[in-house]
């Protein structure tokens, strides 16, 4: 897959776990960055993310700030983005099959990187269950 990711300097240390897990499942990505510590505005890197799956660039985005929070609520700005804050397996998993969520948020000051692994694995590899969860998701 096809996969942009995205944080602030509050996700950037679990970015730098996220990111080699992506390429070690055998994962093209692509980094939006930011890449160091310095203070930054966390939208302009939902858009970055946001944008690439929107344009089919990228299959999914992954964005990562301290509490997952403000990527999620600016991503969730885009219409074409359904994008899930998910720290624990069972709402990834839900995210992807009733949601067909195409961004997952994390929190870095929330979630462990142990987690955080388990987490993606489980939002990557569950797919959209369809049927009535379509219905429901081209309500909005
Ligand atoms: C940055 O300090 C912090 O506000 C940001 O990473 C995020 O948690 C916002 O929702």
């Amino acid at each position: 897959m096809k996969i942009a990711i995205g944080c602030d300097h509050g996700g950037i240390d679990l970015k730098k776990v996220v990111l080699p897990l992506l390429e070690k499942l055998g994962h093209e990505v692509y980094d939006q960055g930011t890449n160091s510590t310095d203070s930054v505005d966390y939208p302009r890197f939902a858009s970055a993310v946001c944008d690439m799956v929107v344009e089919k660039t990228c299959d999914r985005g992954i964005l990562i700030c301290g509490t997952g929070i403000g990527m999620s609520m600016a991503a969730n700005r885009n219409n074409a983005i359904r994008a899930a804050l998910c720290h624990d397996i069972f709402t990834a998993r839900m995210s992807r099959e009733h949601n067909n969520a195409n961004i997952l948020c994390l929190g870095a000051r929330v979630i462990g990187p142990g987690l955080a692994e388990e987490v993606v694995k489980e939002w990557l590899a569950t797919d959209f269950a369809e049927g009535r969860h379509l219905r429901r998701i081209e309500m909005f």
